[in-house]
């Protein structure tokens, strides 16, 4: 009887598609997927760090298994990801349950065999402060007709709310030609209908490289790639959504007009207190330029509600800004102080109470909207 594996995933599309390696890996190593977490021989969590109540939910989760492990102690437990990244959190897990067999950060995940392998010989706990772009070990692809492309990994903005360049490190960019051949490949296996690009910042890709890249060169050598095929990407920050990459998107029959553009907030200041870099005029203004170009584009975006010292006042700038925009969907956040990060330690931490109706005034007011506009 094979061996078998299986993934939890939390968070990200990014993660999603880290499983996919993960996935590779293990099947290299002679396992076979299991329908059901129980079945399993080797159980991996990938966390999410994005928010506390992402960790909070793997800690239940791993907790559940001591039971598991009693009855079958052969199991081997792995907890890897952007959670376990954060050497605090790594050293928790790996002393709250001694039943854990390996703890390992995002840029071990390349490694995952060696650790699999060292297991026998006792619990590993292990994180890399830093790694290159692998491009050594495959991915096994689970999403049906979307094919996750990743272009880069990490990020350099430091919004001072997310928890993702410490634990992501620095933005790396692939090599295009790598990025290029990856998706050749895909369209030539025939059965994938869109390709995801993936990046925290997308619209910096290849900044990084030597000669730099622009993004929409990238975006348009993709779409020289001939075949039946959709491009999507994400995720775009606005302070760097140029016009180039804008008239790129309009004018190429392959990429999707779908544009996932996080605004965070509608308010000035709080816009610069989350280094955010850009202004709600500056913001309306791409959506703008977009809606100019392509008069159906689908937008969406993302809000955090209740940042620190955030005033009814100032919240009332989100709402109004998304009462003039009219999304065609929106992810409202409270606000979840993430240990490490410049917001975090900010003077006016707004009260839960407080952040839970902001957060429903918001998306109360975004389904008023999607039914005025018969959008989804
Ligand atoms: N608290 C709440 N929401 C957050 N996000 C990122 N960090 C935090 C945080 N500390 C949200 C942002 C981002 C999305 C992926 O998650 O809106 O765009
Ligand atoms: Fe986090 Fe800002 Fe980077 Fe997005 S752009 S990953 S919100 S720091």
């Amino acid at each position: 009887m094979p061996m078998k594996y299986y993934i939890v995933t939390y968070g990200c599309q990014m993660n999603v598609h880290e499983s996919e390696k993960i996935a590779a890996i293990c099947e290299k190593m002679g396992y076979t997927l299991a329908d059901k977490r129980e079945d399993a021989d080797l159980i991996v969590f990938n966390t999410c760090a994005i928010r506390e109540g992402a960790e909070e939910r793997v800690f239940g989760n791993v907790g559940a298994l001591k039971k598991m492990k009693k009855q079958k102690p052969s199991h081997i437990i792995a907890v890897c990801g952007c959670s376990t990244q954060k050497e605090s959190t790594a050293q928790y897990i790996y002393r709250t349950f001694p039943f854990v067999d390996i703890v390992i950060g995002t840029f071990n995940i390349p490694n995952f065999e060696h650790y699999i392998n060292a297991v026998k010989s006792g619990r590993q706990l292990e994180i890399f402060k830093e790694g290159d772009i692998d491009e050594t070990v495959p991915y096994k692809r689970t999403s049906g007709e979307n094919a996750w492309v990743n272009i880069m990994q990490g990020c350099n903005n430091f919004c001072t709310y997310c928890i993702v360049p410490y634990v992501r490190g620095r933005e790396k960019s692939r090599q295009e030609e790598n990025i290029l051949n990856e998706i050749r490949a895909v369209v030539a296996e025939g059965k994938y209908k869109k390709i995801t690009l993936l990046g925290q910042n997308v619209n910096s890709y290849g900044k990084d490289l030597t000669p730099a890249v622009p993004f929409s060169k990238l975006l348009k050598d993709i779409c020289a790639i001939e075949g039946d095929f959709k491009i999507w990407f994400m995720t775009s920050h606005p302070k760097d959504l140029t016009d180039d990459v804008i008239e790129v998107i309009a004018n190429e029959d392959k990429i999707l007009k779908d544009i996932h553009l996080p605004a965070q907030s509608g308010n000035n200041r709080i816009l610069n207190l989350m280094n955010r870099r850009y202004t709600r005029e500056k913001y309306l203004s791409i959506i703008d330029k977009i809606r100019e170009k392509m008069p159906n584009a689908r937008i969406t975006s993302d809000f955090i509600v209740g940042f620190p010292t955030e005033t009814e006042e100032e919240f009332q700038d989100t709402m109004s800004l998304v009462d003039k925009v009219k999304f065609d969907s929106i992810f409202a956040f409270m606000y979840s102080p993430r240990e490490g990060t410049v917001a975090s330690k900010m003077d006016g931490q707004v009260p839960e109470e407080v952040k839970n109706r902001r957060v429903n005034e918001l998306l109360a007011l975004e389904k008023k909207i999607q039914q005025q506009e018969g959008k989804r």
